[in-house]
């Protein structure tokens, strides 16, 4: 029998998240007879895609967690909820910590004191990597972690989190290190958003045509986020519990190109002027990882380009604007 058989009714965390919605709408067409359900913080579920029963809790509320676990028993569990800017994490260290480390807490102990064993994709970040020499490019899962900033913190403590439930309790946790995915639906918080929002604001007259921006310098690894929820689902289904497995493209782009890409979309003549406010008091020059260990594992390979998705990003923000 396969999992796709067996995973009958699935839980996601942060289900109302920019992944989250990506990832119930992949589910519903991939998995049109699996049950999903998602827990929402605070978002307003009437905006949310329909194909979840979605559920208002705090992960940080360990009974609440504990009686949302009992009463679903879930097959599977897509952890995804987390305070995922690690531009605020500077601003907020120990929110992020608490509620990175608190919601994971609480979703694993709900499940040994349930006694379940759900398979479990706990998704942690390629920050946990922090900076990186030129020659240990591209980043593979055997990398040191090296925290550099709060998030990144957070990021390693919940990984290593999911590795103590799995060798303590047997839990079957599978541990993803995202790297940077972006698409329609992310928050402004983030890099692509936040620029797009600026060409869509200026083509319509809300805005003077001029574009602030942070530091260009620093080259990211940017997944399509229809990729990356695709790699989790496989991820779910073939990956190996106690294992952890980059997303990645292995390839990556200073935030110039992708200023430039967006730039080049845009129907006006636009003004870049550097913002001192966007810039971080420390940030990861590079970022670049290494996919051969989930491509070998499961077939999967990004399949949209960087330009096709910043072209989609804009399309959104300009619909968002109007
Ligand atoms: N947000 C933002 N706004 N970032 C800017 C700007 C700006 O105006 N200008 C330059 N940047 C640079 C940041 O300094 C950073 O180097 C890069 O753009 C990407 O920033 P973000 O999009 O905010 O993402 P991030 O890299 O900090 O974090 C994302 O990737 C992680 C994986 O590496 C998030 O998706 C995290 O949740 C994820 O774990």
């Amino acid at each position: 029998m396969s999992f796709r058989e067996v995973f009958v009714r699935i839980l996601i965390t942060g289900a109302s998240g920019f992944a989250g919605q990506h990832l119930i709408r992949y589910l519903a067409a991939v998995q049109p007879e699996a049950e999903q359900h998602g827990t929402v913080f605070r978002a307003d579920v009437s905006s949310l895609v329909s194909n979840a029963t979605y559920h208002r809790l705090d992960l940080c509320q360990a009974e609440a967690v504990l009686q949302l676990i009992r009463e679903l028993c879930p097959d599977v569990i897509y952890h995804l909820a987390a305070q995922s800017a690690p531009a605020r994490s500077l601003k907020s260290p120990w929110y992020t910590l608490e509620t990175n480390v608190r919601s994971q807490l609480n979703l694993l102990q709900s499940c040994i004191e349930s006694n379940l064993s759900p398979r479990i994709l706990l998704v942690t970040s390629s920050e946990v990597y922090g900076i990186v020499k030129p020659e240990e490019l591209p980043i593979t899962e055997n990398h040191p972690l090296r925290p550099a900033n709060h998030y990144s913190l957070s990021k390693i403590t919940q990984d290593l989190m999911g590795w103590q439930y799995f060798m303590m309790h047997g839990l079957p946790v599978i541990r993803v290190r995202a790297f940077n995915h972006i698409g329609t639906g992310q928050g402004s918080d983030f890099v692509t958003i936040d620029f797009a929002l600026q060409i869509a604001r200026i083509e319509a007259g809300q805005q003077t045509p001029i574009m602030r921006v942070g530091n260009l310098n620093a080259q990211r690894d940017f997944t399509d986020v229809r990729d990356t929820v695709r790699a989790y689902y496989l991820l779910m289904q073939h990956g190996i519990p106690g294992e952890c497995y980059n997303v990645a493209t292995g390839k990556c782009h200073s935030i110039q190109e992708l200023l430039d890409i967006l730039l080049s979309y845009s129907t006006t003549p636009i003004h870049v002027e550097s913002d001192p406010k966007r810039m971080r008091p420390s940030d990861i020059p590079i970022l670049q990882g290494d996919y051969a260990k989930l491509g070998t594992l499961t077939g999967w390979q990004p399949s949209i380009s960087f330009a096709d998705t910043l072209r989609d990003v804009l399309h959104d923000c300009r619909q968002r604007v109007t």
